[in-house]
């Protein structure tokens, strides 16, 4: 494993499996009664998020307290970065007071690796911009992985047609899930309308292999498993369709397109939701969602990644 995570670039095939296996074992700790393990104890794990969170932010906490290191919280809205001070400041006051890792979300792309050329402390993204969102494409294959397995084994991704669908331009978890699934040997396509296809999505298809689609409708039978992803307004500065309606219609997965889809194939959302936007409630809640299980998946997956970053040997960079 390298020393950060900033990328799925930065994880090998080889490490997901390490990191899964991990992943399954801490699993098993959620259902004990007391749920501490020493790994981590005297280590330090500060959670700098200058974006909004709930599940991410909520989740490394909660997996760094787990693992018995010390973890702190700092909000852009509730520190010096609210009076002016500037990024680089911001981290290198943390990174004084001796902390081993800084998980990260932040409003620009790129953030995360500025940073980790800043201080020592390893730094992992969980978020920066529209660029990446590693652990959550991580915490995705896990959750996918479990759901073909049998028998409480991790099952394979191999040639299993995984269709994500949504406003593909401004998401980081998109961008982290095609690495991750495509180099985990999953089949993926994407499908957006097109305002909401990046631009210069056809190199990069072809370079990593996956498909891209402006028919939902057309994609959707085949798909082994489905990954809505949310409409991200905030980062909308014009109109990129003409009405939520006219959204839902052509990309929602209303639930007229949920009995089109096997009762066995998973329905998967980052969260958080859009309901009846980007998802209807009947997908949501049907028995066939993951949403929840990705949230428990994702606890196990982020006390992984803080093991192997922290506690494991051979960091290389
Ligand atoms: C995602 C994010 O923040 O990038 N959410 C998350 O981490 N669970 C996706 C989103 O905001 O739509």
């Amino acid at each position: 494993m390298k020393k950060h995570l900033l990328s799925i670039d930065d994880v090998s095939a080889d490490d997901v499996a390490t990191l899964f296996e991990t992943a399954a074992e801490m699993h098993d700790v959620q259902r004990r009664q007391v749920k501490k393990l020493p790994a981590l104890r005297g280590r330090t794990v500060i959670n700098l998020f200058f974006e909004d969170s709930t599940r991410t932010r909520s989740s490394f906490e909660i997996a760094g307290k787990w693992l018995s290191a010390d973890t702190i919280n700092i909000t852009g809205k509730g520190s010096s970065a609210s009076k002016g001070e500037s990024l680089r400041d911001t981290v290198l006051t943390i990174a004084a007071m001796g902390v081993d890792a800084l998980v990260m979300r932040h409003a620009a792309s790129g953030s995360a690796l500025q940073v980790s050329q800043w201080v020592d402390a390893a730094v992992i993204n969980a978020g920066d911009g529209t660029h990446e969102h590693p652990s959550q494409a991580l915490l995705d294959a896990y959750t996918l992985q479990r759901r073909f397995g049998t028998d409480g084994r991790l099952g394979s991704l191999e040639g299993r047609h995984v269709v994500l669908v949504g406003d593909l331009t401004h998401s980081r978890v998109f961008r982290s899930n095609v690495l991750c699934l495509t180099k985990l040997g999953a089949q993926v396509s994407v499908v957006a309308p097109p305002t909401l296809m990046p631009s210069g999505v056809e190199p990069w298809s072809k370079e990593l292999g996956f498909a891209t689609s402006y028919d939902l409708d057309e994609v959707l039978p085949t798909a082994d498993a489905v990954m809505m992803l949310r409409v991200q307004r905030e980062r909308m500065s014009g109109g990129y369709f003409p009405s939520a309606r006219e959204y839902t219609v052509g990309y929602g997965l209303t639930r007229d397109r949920l009995a089109t889809l096997g009762p066995d194939v998973p329905i998967c959302h980052p969260g958080p939701m859009n309901r009846g936007l980007e998802i209807a409630a009947d997908a949501a809640d049907a028995a066939q969602s993951l949403v929840l299980d990705q949230v428990s998946a994702g606890l196990a997956v982020r006390m992984s990644i803080l093991y192997h970053l922290l506690a494991g040997e051979g960091s290389t960079s």
